[in-house]
């Protein structure tokens, strides 16, 4: 339980894991609770994915535990019902949107196949709960039927989002969801997640390296370096007022508002 008797959706403990010999995740703990977000920050090797993919259940962990909706999820599911369960609480939308879709499935249908999965539903429920679910990350019906080849990859994010939430997940986990995609589809997305973080109850983890959107979209964050939390707190807190020299750095580091993608005499060079 935390401080005010609310019961954490997630909860990392002393979470520890090791490649070979390298140490990639090193006693990190942290709580999450319903309905808020959490940004994990810190630079490229410093074990964000690790620790992403260590909750989904992608890798085991080394040492530690982690508990979700009060189920503990440390150790692999032994059964489907206990991994389906999984599903329901925690999902998490890749960075490449591409690579997790099936080319030959339409976007209706890979989102159908996550509600057969999670639900025992009707065809007629789940046809409505897909129409929903698209309308909800704005897809269209042509779009809808659409094979990922022939979508944007903002539109094929949307479908990766849609498809998290079909399973009805108490946890979202974002990974650089919307890096690689350019400015202004960024900003549909970014406006699609903030509108469901704010009309439902799920909470969030977002790992990125945009601060700015960090700061617009989460209530706390952590600071990885080498694996270790090395900041923590409100994330206006961290980023206004960064107490580790390594908060500074990562700040200073990164673009600031009105950063214009160019560099003097050398126009259209990202920077
Ligand atoms: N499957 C793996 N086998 C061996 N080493 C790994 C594996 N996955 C990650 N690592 C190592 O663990 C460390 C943390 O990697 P991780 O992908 O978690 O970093 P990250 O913070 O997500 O970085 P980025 O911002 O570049 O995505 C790195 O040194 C990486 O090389
Ligand atoms: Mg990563």
């Amino acid at each position: 339980m935390a401080d005010d008797g609310v019961m954490p959706v997630l909860e990392v403990a002393r979470l520890r894991k090791e490649f070979g010999g390298l140490i990639a995740v090193d006693d990190v703990s942290f709580r999450l609770l319903p309905g808020r977000s959490l940004a994990i920050v810190g630079e490229s090797g410093a074990g964000k994915t690790t620790i992403a993919r260590v909750i989904v259940g992608l890798e085991r962990a080394t040492s530690g535990t982690i508990t979700a909706c009060g189920h503990d999820r440390s150790r692999p599911p032994r059964s489907s019902r206990e991994r389906r369960r999984q599903g329901r609480e925690v999902q998490m939308v890749f960075q490449d949107p591409y690579t997790s879709l099936d080319p030959r499935q339409s976007a209706e249908s890979a989102v159908d196949e996550v509600l057969r999965l999670h639900h025992r539903w009707g065809a007629d429920r789940r046809r409505a709960r897909v129409a929903e679910l698209m309308d909800r990350v704005g897809l269209d019906a042509r779009q809808s039927r659409a094979l990922p080849r022939s979508l944007s990859g903002g539109q094929r994010q949307r479908v990766a989002v849609a498809r998290a939430l079909a399973a009805g997940p108490m946890v979202l986990i974002l990974d650089e969801s919307v890096a690689a995609l350019d400015v202004s589809i960024q900003a549909q997305v970014l406006n699609l997640l903030a509108d469901i973080r704010d009309s439902s109850n799920v909470s969030y983890i977002l790992i990125s390296h945009d601060l700015a959107v960090v700061r617009q979209l989460t209530d706390e964050t952590i600071v990885l370096r080498h694996g270790t939390v090395v900041e923590r707190g409100p994330t206006a807190r961290v980023l206004d007022h960064p107490e580790h020299p390594y908060t500074q750095q990562l700040r200073a580091s990164v673009p600031r508002p009105g950063w214009k993608p160019w560099r003097r005499g050398r126009p259209g060079v990202l920077s």
